[in-house]
């Protein structure tokens, strides 16, 4: 083999690993969640109708993971929410940010998040906050 065809072949292969490590890296990053980020994204994305601990346009959000969907104190839910059974998990609310009509159909909310890393930070910090808060 003439020593530039072995050059070029290398480089070749070079360029397929690359290509076939950077799918892994990008999901390696959507695995790791920016709780931070989230709180960012949850203050300028949904707190235009929520707060954590106050019910405005939409229910009030602390605690929100481990809670029966549709079930807030003092809120008053859409017939189709207040008739959902589930209890949120962090899955579960990840398909709500997906597309809320598909996880409760003739829910209210209307509103949904495009990137799924967005939606991982978004929950991440939902579920952070999902004490009580201390009084
Ligand atoms: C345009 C207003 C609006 C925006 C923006 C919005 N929501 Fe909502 N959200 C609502 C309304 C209204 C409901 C109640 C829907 C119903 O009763 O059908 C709701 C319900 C919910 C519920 C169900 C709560 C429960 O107790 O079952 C969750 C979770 C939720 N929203 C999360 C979010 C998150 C996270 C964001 C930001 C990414 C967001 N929402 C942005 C209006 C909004």
């Amino acid at each position: 083999m003439a020593p530039r065809t072995f050059i070029r072949r290398c480089a070749g292969l070079t360029a397929l690993a690359i290509s076939m490590a950077a799918p892994a890296l990008v999901q390696a990053q959507a695995l790791v969640p920016d709780v931070q980020r989230g709180q960012q994204l949850v203050e300028s994305r949904c707190f235009a109708c929520h707060s954590l601990d106050a019910n405005r346009a939409g229910p009030a959000l602390r605690g929100v993971v481990g809670r029966k969907a549709g079930k807030a104190e003092g809120y008053f839910f859409s017939e189709a929410m207040a008739a959902a059974t589930h209890t949120w998990t962090v899955a579960g609310l990840k398909a709500w940010l997906t597309n809320p009509e598909k996880v409760v159909p003739g829910q209210e909310m209307n509103y949904y998040l495009t990137e799924a890393r967005d939606r991982e930070d978004v929950v991440a910090y939902l579920a952070s906050v999902s004490k009580p808060a201390q009084k």
